[in-house]
């Protein structure tokens, strides 16, 4: 079978207009002209990228009892980027354009004869080096013994604490420690909207296992565990795929790695990425330190260095992820019984940012209104809801293209029966149901 090369169903022109028109996503800074590589999260993209989160930590903390909680600073003693190899080698290469300026990856660029912009031939410098992480500097002097980076990763967090983490939690391999924060990369060309972007949030999942002879299959296991997780979400298979890397695609110290990759509009671009890195980050860092941070298994009276298995994902692309996948154009009729097209994201119910929308059928009746709104309120406590009131077909309209699972409407029957019309988004079937049992009716679900 050959392989899909774009994902078709919709375009990223598409996806970004209705970010924007629904207040999902907003370039950062925008009244000043944006920022390269920045983006704003809106009101309901707010509430979907936390629902990501959420559904992350779900599988990777809440539901184990061998991963506890962390969360490290920002800005870590410098020192920790050179054990890390992101001072020596954190690099990308660059190329520019001297005739049109424009600053181009070397690996993006199929031959460095002629400028893929303007055209003109001979105008690219030689690849230099170029370091991506983000420098700042820390107190009130700006010489270079204040010099500080904002982190690429959140893991060095994570390994540097090892011994703090373990000694606390009481914990003994095989356990992780599991991280959700943000990240800078001073990428050269950020793009594809909020794929290649700036600054970032990753979850960070760092398992470390005794030397025991069970590695590969906890590696294994953790790769099961992250396909359950996209299945779990409604990610499409058809979309999405785990490529396992070549020896000669993976660090020299990797054992194995696994990419997690989704089919965007523009082509595959890597989720996740899941690695063996066997023991070389706590080795790397008691090298530097001079400090042990190898686990003492009291029972056998020896000491090891624990082997890591870490699996990282990015949430930005994540939360992209899902506003694609769930993008779906579809022909209907509408309540006049006219042929119309609709937009809906067919969200997960964990992941849409409003799980329940409630409407009165009519502005001017207070009494309506008033009925709605206390049916609003009685829902709050269980989930994420909004009111809304108006023409019912660009209600049921604007909450299909945020992906809202179920609509409520209060009509003038309710005051009679103390009924709604509950209408689910994708069968787009309505029934109704007594508002007494309307929270339990939803929870079921939900
Ligand atoms: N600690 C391992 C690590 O950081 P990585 O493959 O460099 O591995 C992991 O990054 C994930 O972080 C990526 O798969 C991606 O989802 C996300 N990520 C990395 N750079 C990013 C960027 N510039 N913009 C958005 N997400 C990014």
């Amino acid at each position: 079978m050959i392989e899909p090369q774009v994902a078709t169903h919709v375009t990223m022109d598409e996806i970004t207009a209705l970010a924007k028109r629904r207040g999902f996503i907003f370039p950062s800074s925008e009244i000043y002209g944006g920022i390269n590589g920045f983006w704003d999260y809106g009101p309901l993209g707010a509430l979907l990228k936390r629902n990501v989160k959420d559904a992350w930590w779900r599988q990777n903390v809440d539901l184990r009892d061998d991963v506890v909680a962390f969360d490290s600073s920002i800005i870590m003693h410098p020192e920790t980027w050179v054990a890390s190899g992101h001072v020596a080698a954190f690099h990308d290469k660059l190329v520019d354009c001297r005739h049109c300026k424009h600053r181009f990856r070397a690996d993006h660029l199929q031959s460095l004869d002629q400028c893929p912009d303007c055209g003109m031939r001979g105008s690219l410098t030689e690849p230099r080096n170029f370091n991506l992480m983000m420098k700042t500097s820390v107190g009130p002097m700006e010489d270079s013994a204040a010099l500080a980076y904002l982190r690429p990763e959140t893991a060095q967090g994570m390994f540097v604490n090892f011994k703090n983490i373990y000694q606390t939690a009481r914990k003994k391999p095989p356990f992780g420690i599991a991280q959700i924060g943000k990240s800078f990369r001073n990428e050269i060309t950020p793009g594809n909207f909020t794929f290649r972007i700036r600054e970032f949030e990753q979850a960070e999942l760092e398992y470390f296992v005794a030397p025991d002879g069970n590695d590969m299959e906890c590696y294994e296991e953790w790769v099961r565990a992250r396909k359950q997780w996209y299945s779990d979400y409604g990610i499409k298979e058809s979309r999405l795929r785990f490529y396992e890397l070549k020896p000669e695609e993976r660090p020299h110290y990797a054992k194995a790695g696994t990419d997690v990759e989704y089919l965007f509009p523009w082509g595959w671009g890597e989720l996740e990425s899941i690695a063996h890195r066997g023991t070389y980050d706590l080795d790397a860092h008691m090298k530097l330190s001079g400090k042990d941070l190898t686990y003492y298994d009291e029972a056998a009276k020896t000491k090891y260095t624990p082997i890591l298995i870490e699996s990282s994902a990015g949430m930005d692309r994540t939360a992209l992820t899902m506003l694609i996948d769930a993008y779906e154009k579809e022909k209907t009729v509408d309540p006049n019984g006219k042929e119309t097209e609709r937009v809906v994201l067919r969200f997960h119910p964990r992941i849409a940012p409003i799980k329940v929308a409630v409407f009165s059928l009519a502005r001017n009746k207070p009494d309506l209104v008033e009925r709605a709104h206390i049916i609003e309120h009685a829902l709050r406590p269980f989930f994420r809801s909004q009111y809304d009131e108006g023409n019912i077909g660009q209600l049921y309209r604007r909450q299909d293209e945020i992906g809202t699972p179920f609509c409520v409407t209060v009509d003038y029957d309710t005051l009679e029966d103390g009924a709604v019309t509950v209408r689910e988004r994708d069968s787009m079937e309505q029934a109704r149901v007594s508002a007494d049992q309307l929270a339990g009716y939803l929870a079921d679900r939900l």
